[in-house]
């Protein structure tokens, strides 16, 4: 094998010369790639704007942009867009809400917006004295970075807390500032890195300033926001009389129904097998509006994980009561989303998502997307403790099959018919298809 060729300046390529370059890469010709140019947008300044969000963009990646409608939040009624690759999830989030709809609905409530940020260092000094000298310090850090939050304070948002962490039992030297921050309708990961690096410089000058030798002198190894936000908590549930259970019951009385269903929630909060699968289904309906909404997902995902192991275990992140005759179905689920900056107003469909859901403020989304998360996994619980999860995905399945192997319209229709009481494989849809 020959020695790999480095290829330069790839970034400054036009977008044909990339897609030329990628064609040589692979041994192949531009033309092998002209499915790139059909994924293009007929307005060239969408499409121009879509290329700017991100780098070395060739094209732009399509995913199903979709509507979950009857959606009863805190007694208002919304129409929830949602971007999901995966069948059955708009469909499983749209039969939730149905339900859910003459029974109250979803109570949604944010408990706490608080993000978090974190200034690492290193000092060679004596912590106790750096203790007394913090509440100085701490006031630096805040005039300095001032400047950086007057928008903010306008929106009533702001730092809320700045505190001195000792780790150097764990780690030689090792001190963190980490500041509480409010960012109003703003996610706040820019505002709030960039209050961090201002405050990373403060602290190196005050070390300068106050001490002498090597004291005088601080190792900042990094300043950036956290994304575990366990105080940025949004809290969603459902209920209705057990009695209110029986459509979905079956054979079952609705009173063991609703044990079955707490049996299959508490097994999530017992064994990380089950959670993950379990938080797996919450988050299909959470990062289907968070992507719909132009949010980060990831960020969204991460806090998930890390609330759901916040006692040393990684848990389910739901929980059901059943009590006076009452079941109650619960999400607790951190999360730090914006309906200001970023994605949200620069992402055309990002700001439509918005408007459908009539401008909602960072708390009124919060509580939305919580709901389009418990929705999901009341759904998955249900199909799991009744007729299984693959009745409804085969209908999904087939067409996928389907469409992989070229069916007609004509061929679809009889295939829908045909594979009604039977097994769905693409073998079997093969062999239906005579291929
Ligand atoms: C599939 O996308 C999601 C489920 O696995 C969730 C669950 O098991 O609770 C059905």
């Amino acid at each position: 094998m020959g020695k790999p060729n480095y290829i330069n300046g790839f970034s400054k390529l036009t977008n044909q010369e990339k897609v030329n370059s990628v064609a040589y890469f692979l041994g192949k010709t531009a033309d092998d790639f002209s499915i790139l140019n059909q994924f293009k947008l007929p307005n060239s300044d969408i499409q121009t704007r879509l290329e700017e969000i991100s780098e070395n963009v060739m094209s732009s990646y399509m995913l199903p942009y979709s509507i979950a409608p009857n959606f009863l939040v805190n007694g208002k009624a919304f129409m929830v867009p949602m971007v999901i690759e995966e069948s059955s999830v708009v469909a499983a989030a749209s039969a939730a809400a149905k339900f859910w709809f003459n029974r109250g609905g979803f109570t949604s409530k944010v408990v706490g917006t608080t993000k978090v940020g974190q200034v690492h260092f290193k000092w060679q000094g004596n912590g106790s004295v750096l203790i007394q000298h913090f509440p100085k310090i701490k006031e630096a850090l805040v005039s300095d970075s001032e400047h950086l939050l007057a928008n903010m304070k306008k929106r009533n948002g702001g730092i809320t807390g700045v505190e001195l962490l000792d780790f150097t039992q764990k780690l030689p030297n090792y001190y963190q500032v980490r500041v509480n921050f409010e960012t109003a309708d703003a996610m706040g990961a820019n505002i709030i890195n960039s209050v961090l690096e201002e405050m990373a410089q403060s602290l190196k000058h005050y070390f300068a300033d106050n001490f002498e030798g090597a004291e005088a002198d601080c190792e900042i190894v990094m300043a950036i926001l956290s994304n575990h936000t366990p105080e940025s908590l949004v809290e969603c549930y459902v209920e209705c009389d057990i009695e209110e259970l029986a459509e979905m019951s079956g054979s079952l009385s609705p009173a063991d129904y609703a044990q079955k269903f707490k049996t299959a929630v508490d097994i999530a909060n017992i064994d990380i097998y089950r959670a993950t699968t379990h938080n797996k289904g919450i988050y299909n309906g959470i990062d289907a509006v968070v992507l719909a909404t132009g949010n980060d997902f990831r960020a969204v995902e991460a806090c998930g994980h890390s609330y759901a192991s916040r006692d040393g275990q990684y848990k389910g992140l739901t929980t059901v009561d059943i009590d006076n005759g009452k079941f109650r179905y619960t999400l607790r689920i951190p999360m730090a989303l914006g309906t200001v900056g970023g994605l949200t107003t620069m992402h055309p469909l990002a700001k439509l998502s918005l408007e459908i859901l009539g401008n909602p403020s960072a708390r009124e989304l919060m509580e939305i997307t919580a709901a389009a998360g418990l929705a999901n996994t009341f759904s998955a619980v249900r199909a799991l403790t009744t007729s299984g999860i693959q009745k409804g995905h085969m209908r999904f399945h087939l067409n996928n099959i389907l469409n992989t192997l070229g069916a007609t319209e004509q061929q679809k229709l009889q295939a829908a018919v045909h594979f009604k009481d039977k097994k769905v494989s693409h073998k079997a849809v093969q062999e239906f298809l005579g291929k």
